[in-house]
């Protein structure tokens, strides 16, 4: 199991920036980079973390390098290990957790396996898929007062959803995950989609915090703190460059470079008709899905798969 040290052994350089509204969440499945970061940073607001993150955990990695697999419980053991870990880094913050999810999960697996993973630590948000059976899952977690993630958003239809499915949740308990960088991967300006869905949530009650997520470089991140995200989720390169770069804050200079990505433009969106009504379909969603859970069943033995 990973071993690392704890917070406080490196100096701590640099604090929050006093300017900065936006949190910043690391995006990965290693609680040695949690540590690293924090020791850089001297503050994490916390952690996102997904299947595919976790098959990339080096003793999950080292594991199948050695030609061993997981059993279904030992995989999610582990998971829950690693959670618990980077949950003791930053019990002040938030750690997301996710749960399985393939094309045929219903919302009944998803709820049940939300129950177990929110007991795993205190400090917890449910990821669920910005799916029909992932906002069921949702609406009814909410319910339950747990915190929930909802993840793999490409549109603002789905944030729209994820709105109306969780009205009447506190603040703090829910947030929604867009995907910039799959978005820039098709050729539109996936930081678009955050401003849209920051103006469209301004006419709420602000129950729904935006986290972005997919983020690959370093102006995502600017560009996220400049457009007033809730909170941005970054991978560790991003981070340890930001903090390289004493953390420097997008000025009123500063111009996020869209090249040539095409823009998504804004639509006018009622945010509170019932939740099923909106056309939450979009096919990165899916595929989003399929990755991830083929990500997870590599780790486990084709058996128990
Ligand atoms: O935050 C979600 C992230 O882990 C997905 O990133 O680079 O695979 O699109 P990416």
């Amino acid at each position: 199991m990973t071993r690392f040290l704890r917070p406080g052994k490196r100096q701590v350089k640099h604090m929050r920036p006093r300017e900065l509204r936006t949190k910043i969440f690391l995006d990965g499945g290693n609680p040695f980079e949690t540590w690293d970061i924090i020791s850089r940073l001297g503050f994490l607001d916390g952690q996102t973390t997904n299947p595919t993150l976790i098959s990339k955990n080096p003793d999950a990695a080292e594991r199948l390098r050695r030609g061993e697999r997981f059993s279904g419980d030992e995989v999610m053991a582990f998971y829950r290990h690693v959670v618990k870990e980077i949950s003791g880094l930053i019990p002040e913050g938030s750690v997301s957790i996710e749960v399985y999810a393939d094309r045929s999960t219903p919302a009944e697996s998803m709820l049940a396996q939300a129950r177990d993973m929110f007991g795993w630590i205190p400090n917890g948000h449910i990821k669920f898929p910005v799916n029909r059976e992932g906002l069921k899952a949702a609406a009814r977690a909410v319910k339950e007062r747990m915190r929930v993630n909802m993840t793999l958003c490409f549109s603002q239809e789905q944030a729209a959803a994820v709105y109306a499915a969780t009205a009447g949740a506190r603040r703090g308990t829910v947030y929604v995950s867009p995907f910039v960088g799959r978005l820039d991967d098709r050729g539109v300006n996936g930081m678009d989609l955050i401003g849209n869905i920051l103006t469209m949530y301004g006419a709420g009650d602000g129950h729904v915090q935006v986290l972005t997520a997919s983020v690959r470089k370093l102006e995502h991140l600017l560009e996220a703190i400049r457009l007033g995200s809730d909170i941005v989720t970054a991978p560790y390169e991003v981070l340890k460059a930001w903090a390289d770069g004493g953390m420097a804050m997008p000025g009123p200079d500063f111009r996020y470079p869209v090249e040539n990505l095409a823009p998504i433009p804004y639509r006018e969106i009622d945010i509170r008709r019932p939740w099923e009504t909106y056309d939450i379909r979009h096919e990165l969603t899916d595929k989003g899905m399929e990755r991830f859970s083929a990500d997870w069943n590599g780790l486990i033995t084709k058996r128990a798969a």
